[in-house]
């Protein structure tokens, strides 16, 4: 499905030069992040450059903070960030059309009343037609097996399947790096598979966080954020590894079973 991709190149990427082809997606030099003057990130700097990297950390260490960095939803406040080899401050605005972003929560991504008119949105935003994208969307349905879910409301679907259109939503524009913020958290096993299936065979880049130590394991790279900062980084067998180990001792010293002891 190439049909808009002549449109796009030839009137969107004037604006800012991307390097879709650069071997590092992204280069953090010393990024921080703050936020209403709380510091969020602090520091961080690291280079993507692989196929699939995962992201893990525990809750609110900053792992949906840093990967909104990757498409303008978020700008850093201080250090450099390129994506794509161009500024991320200066190019936030054309970021969303080369990164796409799947949501943590479906509810904050779907904006239309219907699923196919969800999934038209984003090739409309890319220059498609109306009615062309509307058609577009529902064959991308079909293809995926969500024919029977084009024309109903999103807010009455289950929360996999708004899992799953959010996703389409973004597969659609066929974006070159796809970051994916928990996308099993509501899926079933059948589901599960499914999307690790897809997601093995897409030729675009990918930086999916996962709570889901097994969905990162054939990952090419795992960075372990830890309050806000780089805390460990490398291959997934040694990183999910000493992530685990972590956890186990913190569960030791905190007596994780008396909740009453625990901290949000
Ligand atoms: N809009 C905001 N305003 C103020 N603080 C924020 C905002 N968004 C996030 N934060 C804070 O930034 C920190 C990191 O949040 P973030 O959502 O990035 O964490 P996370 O690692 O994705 O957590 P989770 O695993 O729960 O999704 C948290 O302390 C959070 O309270
Ligand atoms: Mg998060």
């Amino acid at each position: 499905m190439t049909f808009w991709r002549s449109k796009r190149a030839s009137t969107q990427d004037k604006a800012v030069a991307f390097d879709l082809e650069a071997a590092s997606y992204a280069r953090f030099e010393n990024v921080g992040l703050e936020i209403s003057g709380r510091t969020i990130l602090q520091d961080l700097s690291l280079q993507l450059n692989q196929q699939r990297i995962g992201l893990v950390g525990l809750n609110g260490s900053g792992k949906s903070s840093f990967v909104r960095l990757l498409n303008g939803l978020r700008q850093p406040t201080s250090g450099r960030l390129e994506i794509f080899g161009a500024d991320a401050v200066a190019a936030r605005k054309d970021l969303p059309r080369h990164v796409g972003f799947v949501f943590q929560n479906p509810d904050h991504q779907a904006i239309f009343p219907t699923v196919e008119e969800d999934v038209a949105f984003g090739l409309r935003q890319l220059g498609e037609d109306d009615r062309l994208a509307l058609e577009q969307a529902r064959d991308f349905l079909s293809l995926h097996g969500a024919s029977h879910l084009a024309q109903r409301p999103i807010a009455e679907l289950s929360e996999g399947q708004k899992q799953l259109v959010c996703i389409l939503a973004v597969l659609i524009m066929q974006p070159s790096l796809i970051i994916l913020d928990e996308p099993y958290s509501s899926l079933d096993a059948l589901a599960a598979r499914r999307l690790h299936a897809k997601l093995e065979s897409l030729p675009q880049k990918i930086v999916m966080i996962s709570h889901d130590p097994s969905q990162l394991e054939d990952f090419d790279r795992v960075v372990w954020i830890e309050a806000g900062g780089l805390r460990a980084d490398g291959a997934p067998g040694e990183i999910l590894k000493a992530y685990d180990d972590d956890i186990r001792a913190k569960a030791a010293a905190a007596g994780v079973d008396d909740w009453d002891r625990g901290h949000l």
